[in-house]
């Protein structure tokens, strides 16, 4: 595990956009798993300003995200679709067919869930996954107490995730509590990964997750078992990584 501390959370977006596009340049055809929320925002802006300054080429690249809210359509300003096309798909030419985000109004739960995990593996598994984390260490919507073997499925939102998560709505009760998200399995599988963290209020789980012991109460923890992190914390996420021989040694 690589632990990065970037300096600000611009800088973090850009170390991350970095990898990210390296990795693209790399393999056209990469497929990535990818994140929502507010932590990735300026790394997708970096990505788009990568396509468009120097044409970074999303033509072959293939999308899996990791989640999406149950009950809600793609047409509904915070579904994590909606998040997607308006934040980073309809900005760079990555071809529509290759993106893959869970049907958060499906009718058949279970078959949408095992269907995703099918096209992941059809796909040859993820190259490179994004992940976000939550305050109470989850990763994806693996909620804390979830089993680690956990494939592609529906999750019920713990209590600190609806009301993190009811910044982006109108109330509290209009946050879906019901999600698909990627099992912390499918994560395990990407042959990299990079998690990132910004903001003070990701300071206590961060340290958790990268130096207390692997349990599913921080899913978080169970990336300490993957053998291709980089993790990249902004300075204020940072704060109780006091020694840098905490982290070099990890
Ligand atoms: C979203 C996701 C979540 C978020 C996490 C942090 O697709 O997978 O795990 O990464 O909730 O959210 P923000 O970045 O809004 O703090």
């Amino acid at each position: 595990m690589r632990v990065v501390i970037a300096k600000d959370y611009e800088d973090m977006s850009a170390r991350a956009a970095r990898i990210v596009a390296g990795q693209i340049y790399l393999k056209p055809n990469s497929v990535l798993g990818l994140a929502t929320g507010s932590t990735p925002l300026l790394m997708y802006k970096n990505l788009i300003m990568v396509h468009h300054q120097v044409g970074l080429d999303f033509s072959e690249v293939v999308s899996f995200n990791l989640d999406e809210y149950l009950g809600l359509q793609s047409s509904n300003e915070q579904s994590y679709t909606y998040y997607m096309y308006h934040n980073f798909f309809k900005h760079v030419n990555i071809n529509k067919k290759n993106i893959h985000i869970p049907d958060g109004m499906t009718q058949n739960v279970e078959l949408e869930c095992q269907n995703y995990d099918n096209s992941i593996l059809e796909r040859g598994g993820t190259d490179l996954q994004i992940l976000g984390i939550g305050t109470n260490g989850h990763i994806g919507f693996n909620e804390p107490d979830i089993k680690f073997e956990a494939t592609t499925h529906k999750v019920k939102l713990d209590d600190e995730t609806i009301h993190a998560n009811s910044r982006f709505f109108n109330s509290i009760e209009a946050v879906p509590r019901f999600a698909i998200s990627m099992g912390i399995k499918n994560i395990m599988h990407a042959k990299k990964i990079i998690l990132l963290a910004d903001g003070e209020n990701k300071a206590d789980v961060i340290y958790r997750a990268l130096f207390e012991g692997i349990t599913p109460k921080v899913p978080a923890s169970i990336l300490q078992l993957h053998q291709d992190v980089t993790v990249i914390v902004e300075e204020r996420a940072a704060q109780m990584l006091k020694t840098r021989s905490q982290f070099e040694n990890k």
